[in-house]
């Protein structure tokens, strides 16, 4: 049996598909490359030394979908195939509409018409809009204030709807919080083009000198330094996360949505700090005005993850700093 990871050439699913061939399963990655390279693919059967087939695809491509699945014998799907930039999703609606539920929407045509009922779906923490309460457990209230986070709560609400129709899907909606890190080997993290948008990857620009500093977006937030709080999870955490979900979609019919996130706020200034130890220099930085649409905190209670999936986060800041490090000057 062997699962599909679509936009497995990608930050999140490139580190997923390492734990599953660690664990001895089959994957195979279906990627239009829009935002990775074909190289990752690469990458993953060095560090991995297993095969993994790769079709090139868009998610929207049906046809091509279901012709995988059938080929290849899949029973799961692990879907992170979509456009994630909260700003860009602002100025281009209509495509982070169609990457997005379009997307889904291809996908779960393909799955229907192949029988494969098991789904474990990209969710993000973006559902809970500006915290009611922390930590933020799975019955905080959803809403969304941009075209990306929309996106993904009507996926949300959609597997609802396709779950309640029929006992044979089993569907599982992940609500990361803010992944960081990348993998030991130092070959596969995150890849942003241009100018990076989130704290992590502009941090490790300032470490390794292609950034002279960074901008620190307020320092008037109701929290213990006046920066933003943010629930880091290592990105490898989160990959074993997505094992343990497989493991529990596998017996559970019907729909889930549960948090991935350590249950730990940590602020823009302790992440500074965290990253001059791994670097061993000090990260120039200047606080500047807020940055718009921002939130002053927002971290996870992890609780439902340990008791639905025997999950939880065990790596600390400095791992994910000093793996970030690591592949910055890989990259
Ligand atoms: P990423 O951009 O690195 O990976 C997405 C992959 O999907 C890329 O390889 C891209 O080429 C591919 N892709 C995009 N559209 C496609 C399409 N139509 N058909 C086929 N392939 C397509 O992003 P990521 O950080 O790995 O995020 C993966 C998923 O997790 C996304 O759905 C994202 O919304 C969600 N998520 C990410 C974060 C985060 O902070 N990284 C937080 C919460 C949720
Ligand atoms: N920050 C800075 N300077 C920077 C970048 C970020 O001070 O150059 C601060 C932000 O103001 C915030 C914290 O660092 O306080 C984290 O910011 P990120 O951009 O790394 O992450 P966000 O929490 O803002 O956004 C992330 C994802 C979104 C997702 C959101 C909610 O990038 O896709 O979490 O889950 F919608």
């Amino acid at each position: 049996m062997t699962i599909l990871v679509t936009g497995g050439a990608g930050y999140i699913g490139s580190h997923v598909v390492t734990v599953l061939l660690a664990a001895g399963r089959k994957v195979v990655v279906l990627d239009n490359f829009c935002n990775s390279d074909p190289s990752v693919v690469e990458r993953l059967e060095r560090i991995t030394g297993c095969p993994v087939p790769l079709v090139h695809s868009d998610v929207r491509d049906r046809e091509r979908v279901a012709d995988t699945l059938r080929r290849f014998g899949v029973d799961s799907v692990i879907h992170f195939a979509g456009l994630k930039a909260v700003g860009e999703s602002v100025s281009k609606p209509i495509e982070y509409y169609g990457a997005n539920i379009q997307g889904t929407i291809s996908l779960l045509e393909a799955m229907q018409s192949e029988k494969v009922g098991q789904l474990v779906f990209s969710s993000s923490a973006t559902v809970y809009g500006d915290p009611g309460y922390l930590p933020i457990d799975e019955s905080h209230p959803t809403s969304a204030t941009n075209p990306y986070g929309r996106s993904k709560l009507h996926i949300e609400e959609m597997l609802k709807d396709v779950a309640l129709a029929s006992p044979s899907w089993k569907i599982v909606c992940l609500r990361y919080f803010n992944p960081v890190g990348a993998h030991a080997s130092g070959l596969i993290g995150e890849d942003p083009a241009g100018i990076p948008n989130n704290l992590m990857p502009f941090v490790a620009q300032v470490a390794t000198g292609q950034r002279s500093f960074l901008r620190v977006f307020g320092q008037d937030y109701p929290t213990s330094d006046g920066t933003g709080v943010r629930d880091y999870i290592h990105v490898m955490d989160l990959a074993e996360g997505h094992s343990a979900a497989l493991r529990f979609v596998a017996d559970h019919p019907g729909w889930n949505a549960i948090n991935l996130g350590t249950g730990r706020g940590t602020s823009v200034l302790e992440m500074v700090s965290a990253f001059e130890r791994a670097s061993g220099r000090p990260i120039p930085h200047e606080v500047v005005d807020r940055r718009p649409g921002d939130i002053a905190s927002c971290y996870a209670d992890p609780t439902l993850a340990r008791q639905l999936l025997g999950w939880q986060a065990t790596r600390g800041v400095d791992d994910m700093c000093s793996s970030t490090l690591a592949w910055q000057k890989n990259r």
